[in-house]
């Protein structure tokens, strides 16, 4: 798998960069008083911020990160410059890349894809594109706001009646939502925002509805970034911080195994890859 990826064109960062931002840039970033920060970012009219204090690590948020041209001086700096968002874009080339040579790998043609807290459905849009085979994909969340942004996008790579947008909880029975069997799951963006019973629940359905061996794709998040503590203070933003063998073992309760993970150049993602057992475990609901 590795050999899959390792053509990507990562963003990573010098030496001389590193050191600006650990002995001055995110300690001011971090410990400037989060009222000043806030008025600063409204002054500078930043998308990123707005974007955030609409819904915290949201979707919108992701679209500014992904797309990485924004027009407004600080979001030049926090998007382009930030290691956070660089990592999201190492995140999304990754994951993309994965999941199309897991799409090329399916028994199936067209593969069909499940993502779950889709968005937009970037990642998965990108790697539809990406796969030298057909495919279709179910994108599931629970708000319905980013779908006319991802049929847009969809319609753009003419993928138009590829893709179908479902507005569903993802804690409860998705089976009755999905016309066939996924070939391959993608949880990409959501775990860091969910607590472990959470993703052991949401993992669970994914396994009941995914046939034995089938692929899962996920991440896990290190606070390699250094801006915790401006995420929580600035933008309301509190993430679930995991190693890959923290989330692994969530994984593992709710049926999967045989992981494997990818780190992404910063250090701020893992992106993971397991399988659907062939026997579930016993349902660990709400224990
Ligand atoms: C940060 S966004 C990530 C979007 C996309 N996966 C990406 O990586 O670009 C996380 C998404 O998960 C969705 N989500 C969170 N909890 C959910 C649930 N219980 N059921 C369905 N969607 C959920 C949110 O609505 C949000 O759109």
């Amino acid at each position: 798998m590795d050999e899959w990826v390792a053509d990507i064109e990562f963003e990573r960062q010098g030496p001389l960069r590193r050191v600006l931002k650990g002995v001055l840039i995110n300690p001011l970033a971090n410990y400037l008083p989060a009222g000043l920060m806030r008025a600063m970012l409204g002054f500078g009219k930043s998308e990123l911020a707005a974007a955030n204090w609409i819904e915290p690590g949201g979707w919108r948020s992701m679209v500014i990160s992904y797309h990485g041209r924004p027009r407004q001086i600080a979001d030049r700096l926090l998007v382009g410059m930030g290691t956070m968002s660089m990592a999201l874009r190492n995140r999304k080339k990754l994951g993309s890349r994965l999941l199309a040579r897991l799409i090329e790998q399916s028994h199936r043609e067209p593969a069909h894809v499940l993502c779950l807290g889709a968005g937009p459905g970037q990642i998965t849009v990108d790697a539809m594109t990406q796969a030298d085979c057909e495919s279709h994909a179910t994108l599931v969340d629970l708000n319905a706001e980013p779908f006319d942004f991802g049929r847009e996008l969809a319609a753009k790579h003419g993928l138009s009646d590829k893709v179908r947008f479902i507005q569903a909880d993802l804690r409860e029975d998705i089976q009755h939502l999905l016309d066939q069997p996924p070939d391959l799951v993608k949880m990409i963006g959501i775990c860091e925002y969910l607590d472990d019973e959470l993703i052991v629940q949401i993992a669970r359905v994914a396994a009941e509805v995914m046939p034995p061996a089938a692929p899962i794709v996920f991440n896990s998040l290190s606070k390699a970034h250094g801006n915790d503590r401006f995420f929580r203070r600035v933008f309301g933003l509190h993430m679930i911080y995991r190693t890959p063998e923290q989330l692994q073992e969530l994984m593992r309760r709710a049926g999967f195994e045989q992981f494997h993970a990818i780190r992404e150049p910063l250090g701020v993602y893992h992106v993971i890859v397991a399988r659907r057992a062939a026997e579930l475990p016993p349902a660990t609901r709400g224990s």
